[in-house]
């Protein structure tokens, strides 16, 4: 296995929670799967997420705005596959695990806890860009650990 292959297999065999990052632009929704988001800092509340620039959401974000990050719970396989899926066929946004609030931005009521957040900063390295969002309200739905996690190609759980 050469260096970059073996950077691979390391990454592949930890397990990440998965998230997804929604929006609002122009009256289009958009979202993303992402096992990418971590915590940045606790004060200021703070969190970032990479998301790569040929991802369609990637376009809509803009410093100032606002997105949610819904940290799911293990029951939503379905959404986090539907948003990971480039199959234009399989729309994100038709079913009914969404809701929309007061600015009609899409978010999953049923993640264990939905994180609104403001975009700070936008940082570009390569492939991907990083985004920096501070904490703007925090919905916890769960107070027990149950979050939907990726593995080796697979979803499990706790
Ligand atoms: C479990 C999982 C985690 C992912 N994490 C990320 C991520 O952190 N950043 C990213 O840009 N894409 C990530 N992806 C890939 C995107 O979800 C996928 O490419 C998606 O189709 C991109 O959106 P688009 O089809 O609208 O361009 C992940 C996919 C899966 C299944």
């Amino acid at each position: 296995m050469d260096k970059q292959d073996k950077f691979i297999k390391a990454l592949r065999n930890l397990a990440y929670p998965v998230c997804i990052v929604s929006n609002a632009e122009e009256g289009e929704s958009n979202a993303i799967t992402v096992s990418s988001m971590t915590s940045l800092s606790i004060d200021p509340a703070s969190l970032l997420v990479c998301i790569n620039k040929s991802a369609n959401i990637h376009k809509t974000l803009k410093v100032d705005n606002f997105v949610y990050v819904n940290l799911l719970s293990s029951s939503q396989e379905e959404i986090s596959t539907i948003c990971s899926s480039s199959d234009l066929d399989v729309s994100r946004f038709d079913n009914d695990f969404w809701s929309y609030d007061e600015n009609l931005i899409p978010f999953l009521e049923d993640s264990q806890a939905i994180i609104k957040c403001k975009i700070e900063k936008i940082v570009d390295y390569a492939t991907h860009s990083i985004l920096i969002l501070s904490i703007f309200d925090v919905r916890l739905n769960s107070e027990n650990p149950d979050p939907l996690l990726y593995c080796n190609g697979s979803y499990s759980k706790l």
